[in-house]
């Protein structure tokens, strides 16, 4: 198999189709947007359609539509699920973007002189779920296709996948298949390929905390009612102690510890804490003591506040002490931790730290449950063997700090694993201004992606 002549006479095409993709502004979590969420899965339909695909069905559920496609050649020969999402993040900011999110525009960078598209989903997951598409369209165009293929792509990944849920618990047989292939997750960089083999649950909730029954002239009432600000800020600050251990009682009580000899092998994938620093521009990193930068983002769990506000934040300034103040805070989780039973340990402890002068009001919005796979199954292998093809190289199996929480999911209602093959780098601004998806890395996950195919159908034998 020789994926490399054919990418390079097509790759025009490629880029820009992912661009006209690009235009359309996907984005779940804003109403406004809706029928470009739906217009997208249309668009998405006609490319499986273009791809290969033999039959594909726009599939309508209580949310956005999960556009469902597939080609079985032999129903005895194994089968590939391919999973991904077309809605995106807000752009939001707005006003950071050198360029607006929904035009995009190539542009080379230090990391990707070959040029890369800046555009909302571009990294996420626009451009890596289309690599499949694209992957599809090589395979059936020279006839190396060597087993069944099955799509699912879904559009509220970025808000929780709700309705892709419900889809599986209905769709058992629809989407039985032998393994369940993923780009929606990172690499290394580009010459050191790694395979993900984790993902981290997430619990994430909303507080909001009542002072006075208005808000008050901080002269006149200062100094002697609480102010709700000032009292979240203080009940957050407690949340964690000065080891940056989280303090929520029974938080660690099913964290699973890793071996001594996982952990040496984890410090094996290189690293270089200085470049690290310079390239977020901080003086120092952060985190749980007696854990490496790369054991806190990843098999450690986190507590973090995502957004705070409350009081006047207009131009100028105002003199008030506000009635209310919010915050919204997600928790990263690890095996074997319920982000369920993480919620109620939060909400519990959140509510016992609040002095008696403020009410207090959690309301918990969405979770999932972390994901490891093994290396020695069959999916991973034919993986490894994929990038051993393209890159020369063996990759490295690295645990991700990102949350997919659908795969834990897929694992139990499907039965199946899932093989992480991502294509990004950690420097690509997802969720950020200024996303972007390398060109280099786009045409590599086309070219790597049918290699695995091949050692999949070859070693499932
Ligand atoms: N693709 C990301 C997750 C990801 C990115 C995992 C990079 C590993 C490496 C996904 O779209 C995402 O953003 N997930 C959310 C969770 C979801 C419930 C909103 C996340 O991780 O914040
Ligand atoms: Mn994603
Ligand atoms: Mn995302």
């Amino acid at each position: 198999m020789n994926t490399k002549p054919y990418i390079e006479k097509h790759k025009d095409r490629f880029i820009n189709e992912l661009i006209e993709l690009l235009k359309i502004p996907s984005i779940s979590a804003d109403p406004a947007y809706k029928n470009d969420v739906i217009k997208t899965s249309e668009h998405i339909k006609k490319s499986l359609e273009d791809a290969g695909c033999d039959q594909v069905e726009i599939c309508e559920t209580p949310g956005y539509p999960i556009v469902y496609g597939e080609k079985i050649i032999n129903p005895d020969l194994p089968t590939v699920l391919v999973y991904g999402h077309y809605d995106v993040q807000p752009p939001d900011p707005i006003n950071l973007w050198d360029s607006p999110p929904f035009e995009p525009v190539i542009k080379k960078t230090e990391l990707h002189p070959e040029g890369a598209i800046f555009a909302r989903g571009a990294c996420d997951d626009k451009g890596q779920m289309y690599m499949h598409v694209k992957a599809l369209e090589y395979l059936t165009a020279n006839n190396e296709l060597p087993c069944n293929v099955k799509f699912m792509i879904e559009g509220e990944e970025e808000v929780g996948s709700e309705s892709l849920g419900w889809f599986l618990e209905n769709n058992r047989e629809k989407l039985a298949n032998d393994v369940i292939l993923i780009s929606d997750t990172g690499m290394i960089s580009k010459e050191v390929p790694s395979i993900t083999t984790g993902l981290r649950g997430l619990s994430y909730v909303e507080v909001e905390v009542t002072g006075p029954n208005r808000d008050l002239h901080s002269g006149l009432y200062g100094g002697a009612v609480a102010n709700p600000i000032n009292i979240l800020c203080d009940m957050i600050a407690q949340l964690h102690d000065e080891n940056n251990h989280i303090t929520i009682p029974g938080f660690y009580d099913k964290v699973e510890e890793l071996s001594k000899e996982e952990r040496a092998e984890m410090a094996k994938a290189p690293f270089s804490q200085e470049d690290y620093n310079k390239a977020l521009d901080i003086a120092q990193e952060h985190g749980e003591k007696g854990y490496t930068t790369n054991e806190r983002n990843s098999i450690r769990p986190t507590l973090d506040v995502n957004g705070i506000w409350g009081g006047y934040t207009g131009e100028g300034a105002k003199t008030v002490i506000a009635s209310k103040a919010y915050a919204k805070i997600s928790m990263r989780l690890v095996p074997d931790q319920d982000w369920k039973e993480i919620t109620d340990l939060f909400q519990k402890h959140f509510e016992s730290i609040a002095p008696k002068s403020v009410k207090v009001k959690v309301s918990p919005h969405h979770g999932g449950t972390a994901y490891v796979t093994p290396i020695d199954s069959v999916g991973y292998q034919a993986a490894s063997k994929a990038y051993e093809d393209t890159f020369g190289k063996t990759p490295i199996p690295q645990r991700s700090g990102g949350s997919i929480p659908i795969v834990a999911l897929f694992e139990k209602e499907l039965n199946s694993k899932s093989i992480l093959m991502g294509f990004g780098l950690d420097s690509d601004a997802i969720h950020s201004p200024n996303e972007h998806f390398g060109i280099w890395n786009y045409l590599k996950g086309i070219e790597t992606i049918p290699h695995f195919y091949k050692h999949f159908a070859k070693m499932s034998k």
